[in-house]
């Protein structure tokens, strides 16, 4: 049932605290420092033996992809690559030794992503599933993997299981980090920050009210710009789809810094451009981004750290997020995007849980 909310999409929006607690139950282990997972079904020495990950996907998957490309880089200094599961089936890419192959999904039927670890599988290579829906054809195809624990998403926009899909990748990332160079101490900061991250989503998600009425000032537009940089450049991608979807509003997702190397012609007046930009490394450079933009006449809008008052002077509006380290931020950045294509839909009249041209699960190539 949908417990009071007026769609599942928002129901599950909401959800998202809870699918973070049953995503890392039972899953941090104080005592080593490090994330356990029961279902990997490889040796230590199997996994101490990886030299490279491949991570692949579909739509939002293939965006939490990115982000785990960058915590897995950071924390364990893994090599990562992210591929297309459409793409990867037929491109016939070489693939070195001790690759290890995960494909992202929710549904656990997408047809490229099963297509894609079958054959990756044919020529050898291990393959684990991340994925929500319990004894799917692709958490059966592939050789382990871990399970979301979300819950059934049903709205067609995928939420929760893509912060879900975000803070597994995180765990792998301290996992395959403590197996390597990451020291104890490093390991228990993380620990600490991935148990205080579901309540950070509960007091992201009080920015609703506020995201409201910058929906209701947006609403009318043809084109918007996602902008951010680092782990939040995956939630550009993220946002960008979110409105698509659901809104049928055209929307591009981009790092920010490719701004000026051709998308900023789009500027205009009617033009929004919503900077992802909580504190972080890039800060500074974002800020400067969202300059360019304002120079050219374009509404820019902020999501900002909560402590970031200066930014009021420069953004046209702002959407406050509680502070979060940078790796996890993008599970946190995301919720106001999330609530911003809904509400956008709903005042536009469109059918946020069933959009259309779309469906749940994609099985068909
Ligand atoms: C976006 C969306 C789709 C799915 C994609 C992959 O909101 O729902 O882009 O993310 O079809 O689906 P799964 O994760 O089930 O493989």
């Amino acid at each position: 049932s949908m417990n009071g909310y007026e769609h599942y999409m928002l129901k599950e929006i909401y959800e998202q605290p809870d699918a973070l607690r049953n995503a890392m139950r039972g899953r941090l282990n104080d005592q080593d420092a490090t994330a356990v997972f029961g279902g990997l079904n490889l040796t230590p020495q199997q996994l101490r033996s990886v030299e490279r990950i491949i991570l692949t996907g579909c739509g939002t998957s293939w965006h939490s992809a990115l982000v785990g490309e960058y915590m897995i880089e950071e924390l364990s200094r893994i090599p990562v690559t992210v591929e297309y599961a459409s793409e990867l089936r037929y491109r016939n890419p070489p693939i070195e030794n001790n690759t290890l192959v995960f494909g992202i999904t929710q549904s656990g039927e997408t047809a490229d992503t099963l297509a894609a670890l079958n054959e990756t599988k044919r020529k050898g290579h291990r393959t684990l599933a991340i994925c929500n829906v319990v004894g799917s054809s692709i958490a059966q195809a592939s050789d382990g993997g871990v399970y979301l624990h979300a819950g059934p998403e049903i709205g067609v926009a995928s939420t929760k299981a893509f912060t879900s899909q975000c803070c597994v990748l995180a765990m792998l990332a301290l996992y395959f980090g403590r197996m390597r160079h990451m020291s104890f101490e490093t390991g228990g900061r993380i620990i600490e920050d991935l148990r205080r991250l579901p309540a950070t989503i509960e007091q992201a998600l009080t920015c609703d009210a506020e995201v409201r009425k910058v929906a209701e000032k947006y609403q009318s537009a043809s084109n918007v710009l996602y902008l951010g940089r680092r782990y939040n450049f995956p939630t550009a991608l993220e946002g960008a789809l979110k409105l698509k979807e659901i809104s049928y509003i055209h929307a591009e997702g981009y790092p920010a810094a490719e701004m000026k190397h051709g998308p900023i012609a789009l500027v205009d007046a009617d033009t929004p451009s919503i900077f992802i930009m909580p504190r972080g490394t890039t800060y500074d450079k974002v800020l400067s981004n969202m300059e360019e933009v304002k120079a050219r006449g374009g509404p820019v809008i902020a999501i900002a750290s909560s402590d970031d008052t200066e930014i009021r002077k420069i953004a046209d509006d702002v959407i406050m997020i509680p502070e979060a380290p940078e790796f996890l931020q993008p599970i946190v950045s995301v919720i106001p995007l999330q609530l911003l294509s809904y509400h956008i839909a709903v005042l536009r009249g469109c059918d946020v849980d069933k959009p259309r041209n779309l469906a749940k699960s994609v099985t068909v190539e």
